[in-house]
């Protein structure tokens, strides 16, 4: 027989061992707020509907207070063999009070408790994640506003393409963190709904007033169905979801900044804030910071894909797995919210170098497209003025040069509808030409400027920050 069967003290270690597999404490204490604020919410309505007596609510309230204050300050004594934050909070206001504690449990359950501080907590951290995705915006913007002449090539394939305005880029990435704000809202919105009142899953049998507890924790609803309300962690899901995709902005930002300041492209230049030296190459500003965003991305897919699969087959209702959720939307909240302060420092304090960029479209076959499209304006078809342009450049790579150093004579052997003289086809009449809506000609790009500023405005009177 195994010895540790009937060895006390291999039993005692068995029991820590025990502990130490169901414990959450870890990571659900520093929901202690909202876990005492839930507490503080239900045991003023258990008193209102005359549940428990207002001497026995004032008490409980009393010693919430206290150990709020007791755990703010270092002084609590954490006891891991009481498994999580909601008993530790209980057990010590047993000691405050007395048994006047064991009334606050009435007509609930750690189950819609659990699901209630939770729902606090991925409301405020998506209302965090909202601020800081709005500060990255400004940011990007305000570089965009200082860079809307600046010229810069823009790439497909990362092979250059088409003159662009750095402007135009850099609102690119505003576009996308702008849906990412959508979306924190959304998942802010999600977690809006009081689960207090669903009991273990069923409901209880006391007259609770749900709303008025929705009301003073500041949830706008109450859930619909217990069954579902204790089992349901989708909110946590939107906002995981939500962080995955912005994570993956940011790493797309984060490469650009990468690549952009190596020797090859020069094209930025980071602020020594965000980049360290190498230990042995002493000429080296090493991205650290960029690489390090685009590197935790895979950390909050990690927790992505975690939760939807502790949730994936679970039957209703409650169940432990489910004790699982928090350490990945902790991971998730921490490592979004670090990255995107990181990422508005960045390119907050980024120097771009617009003669670089400018030399990048000079020396490039970036205006390809636009002597096709000069062909089509003389009436031929699109596909064949593309065929005729590679030609040209093609000619034009082999000798050197490029396409703008092409004589009138040679550009009319490859097609007849080039004129006595070369067209007058420069960066700036490519970039000029593509006035449209969501184009990237300058007075396109001063209007989209516009927008976006009176965006982010109205982001601010809605106090997103
Ligand atoms: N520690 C648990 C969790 O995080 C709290 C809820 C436990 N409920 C229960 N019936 N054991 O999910």
């Amino acid at each position: 027989m195994d010895a540790s069967l009937t060895d006390p003290a291999a039993s005692a270690r068995g029991a820590q061992l025990a502990n130490d597999f169901t414990v959450s404490l870890d990571a659900d204490r520093r929901m202690y707020r909202e876990d005492i604020a839930g507490s503080i919410a239900h045991a003023r309505m258990l008193a209102r509907q005359g549940i428990i007596d207002q001497p026995a609510a004032d008490s409980i309230v009393g010693g919430l207070r206290q150990i709020e204050t007791e755990i703010a300050t270092g002084e609590f004594t954490w006891k891991r063999e009481l498994e999580d934050i909601h008993m530790n909070v209980e057990s010590r206001l047993f000691e405050l009070i007395g048994e006047t504690a064991g009334r606050l449990h009435t007509g609930r359950s750690r189950n819609d408790q659990v699901a209630t501080d939770s729902r606090l907590y991925t409301a405020r951290a998506s209302t965090a994640a909202v601020q800081a995705v709005r500060s990255l915006q400004r940011a990007l913007l305000q570089q965009a506003a200082g860079h809307a002449a600046t010229v810069m090539p823009g790439y497909t394939h990362l092979q250059r393409g088409q003159p662009a305005l750095l402007a135009h880029h850099l609102l690119a990435y505003f576009e996308m963190f702008d849906r990412d704000a959508v979306r924190f809202a959304a998942a802010r919105a999600a977690a809006d709904v009081l689960p207090l009142g669903s009991g273990g899953m069923s409901g209880v049998p006391y007259q609770l007033d749900r709303e008025s507890v929705a009301a003073e924790l500041g949830f706008s609803r109450i859930s619909a169905n217990s069954m579902d309300a204790v089992s349901d962690r989708d909110y946590m899901l939107d906002f995981l979801y939500s962080s995955a995709a912005c994570m993956m902005h940011m790493s797309r930002l984060a490469e650009e900044l990468t690549i952009w300041s190596s020797d090859e492209f020069g094209f930025v230049r980071m602020s020594e804030r965000f980049t360290s030296g190498s230990s042995i190459m002493p000429q080296k500003r090493n991205p650290d910071f960029a690489e390090l965003v685009r590197g935790k991305t895979g950390r909050v897919y990690g927790s992505l894909t975690s939760l939807l699969t502790t949730m994936k087959g679970l039957p209703l209702t409650y169940n432990r797995d489910m004790q699982e959720d928090k350490p990945p939307l902790f991971d998730a909240a921490d490592t979004v919210l670090a990255c995107l302060d990181a990422a508005a420092g960045m390119v907050g304090s980024a120097a771009f170098a617009a003669d670089r960029m400018r030399k990048a479209v000079d020396e490039s076959a970036a205006l390809a497209t636009d002597y096709a499209d000069y062909l089509v304006q003389k009436g031929v078809p699109f596909r064949r003025a593309h065929v005729v342009v590679t030609q040209l450049t093609r000619l034009a790579q082999q000798s050197g040069r490029q396409l703008g150093d092409l004589s009138p004579d040679e550009l009319r052997q490859a097609s007849e509808h080039f004129g006595q003289e070369a067209p007058r086809i420069s960066v700036e009449s490519s970039i000029t030409a593509r006035d449209l809506p969501g184009g990237t000609a300058p007075r396109r790009v001063r209007q989209a400027l516009q927008d976006a500023y009176r965006r982010i405005w109205i982001a601010h009177t809605a106090g997103e920050w």
